[in-house]
């Protein structure tokens, strides 16, 4: 995977190369896409958000979003609840079943029903289960214990920089932050101030994270905030090549083409009952910047058969220039 001699960070005592990570995103950073991202670079996985209340409920659905290679390492399983108790026994559960490297603490997600209820970003607003959670999720494991959080809950509560203290006190070894408050969505751009300011303030690594579209922009949130590294989120769905510090524009069809023929044919081996589905959000971001004929494009986002949509693939990659038969650019299929 390319690594740099000297790791960029540590997260407690696990080195990390490189200063690109794919986001954590409930519903694209699945087993297959967190790899392909590695592949390209990124340099740790963390894994779609693990709702604890669910997992304590035994809903399968939890125990699949920890599926991950053991070449990925290393791994942070993303744990979401309002209940430092529940969250702690989860995570030794998790740990016996599933050897993640680490866990991450889930303190940015907007999403209502679970800010509502006092998870995700709720956690912003409630200092006494921010240092319970890290207080009893680390002594409940053996790995380190890291933190993605907002700037806060809203305008009048940037309290980014007294949580972070509080949760390196009861043990987090890393913070991720997203230059958002609960309240602003996605409309308005993400500030990256406050990750300098944070950067300044703690000693141990900061990760930025908000508005990272290009290559470009990644060095100079790295350079305008001296942060250690910068994760990626909404645009690795169509360039996960950014992890290769490439912009879009700057991969050729055939790279395009080989990238998603391996990514179907492993989310179907992954979890064949997921079906096509997931995969067609990928598909229709890859194919986007090539005006497509819509017919055409409908024609990929219906097939709900995998090798039907394997021979459609081909006759429009095979269009725009791509071949089958050339040897892989990158190969996915190994570690
Ligand atoms: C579809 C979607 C799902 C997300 N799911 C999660 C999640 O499971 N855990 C998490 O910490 N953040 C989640 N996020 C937030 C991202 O990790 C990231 O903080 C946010 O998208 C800002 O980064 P960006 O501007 O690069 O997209 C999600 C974001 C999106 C768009």
């Amino acid at each position: 995977m390319g690594q740099n001699p000297q790791p960029t960070f540590h997260i407690g005592s696990i080195p990390v190369y490189g200063q690109l990570i794919l986001a954590p995103m409930d519903g694209l950073s699945d087993a297959t896409f967190r790899w392909i991202t590695r592949k390209l670079g990124s340099a740790y996985s963390v894994s779609e958000f693990i709702n604890t209340l669910d997992y304590a409920n035994q809903k399968s659905y939890e125990k699949k979003r920890l599926l991950f290679r053991d070449v990925e390492r290393p791994f942070a399983a993303q744990l979401l609840d309002n209940d430092a108790v529940r969250m702690a026994e989860a995570a030794a559960r998790i740990e016996e079943e599933f050897h993640p490297d680490i866990f991450d603490i889930n303190m940015g997600c907007s999403a209502r029903s679970v800010a509502g209820r006092g998870a995700g970003v709720g956690m912003m607003r409630q200092p006494g289960l921010v240092r319970d959670a890290f207080r009893l999720v680390t002594q409940s494991v053996s790995v380190p214990v890291t933190a993605k959080m907002r700037i806060g809950w809203d305008e009048t509560t940037h309290n980014f920089l007294e949580l972070s203290e509080l949760a390196i006190e009861n043990g987090a070894r890393l913070i991720a932050l997203h230059g958002r408050t609960q309240k602003n969505s996605f409309n308005k751009p993400a500030r990256w101030e406050p990750i300098a300011e944070l950067k300044k303030r703690v000693n141990v690594p900061v990760i930025g994270n908000g508005d990272v579209i290009r290559a470009a922009d990644a060095h100079r949130m790295l350079e305008e905030t001296g942060c250690d590294a910068v994760m990626v989120g909404r645009a690795a769905k169509a360039n996960p090549w950014i992890f290769s510090w490439r912009d879009r524009q700057e991969v050729s069809i055939q790279e395009v083409y080989q990238l998603a023929r391996f990514q179907i044919n492993d989310m179907m081996q992954l979890q064949p009952e997921r079906g096509l589905m997931p995969f067609r959000k990928y598909l229709k971001a890859y194919l986007d910047p090539y005006g497509i004929p819509r017919e055409q494009m409908k024609k990929l986002l219906v097939c709900s058969d995998h090798q039907e949509l394997l021979s459609l693939m081909d006759e429009v990659f095979t269009a725009l220039g791509a071949s089958k038969d050339a040897p892989e650019i990158i190969d996915f299929s190994t570690g």
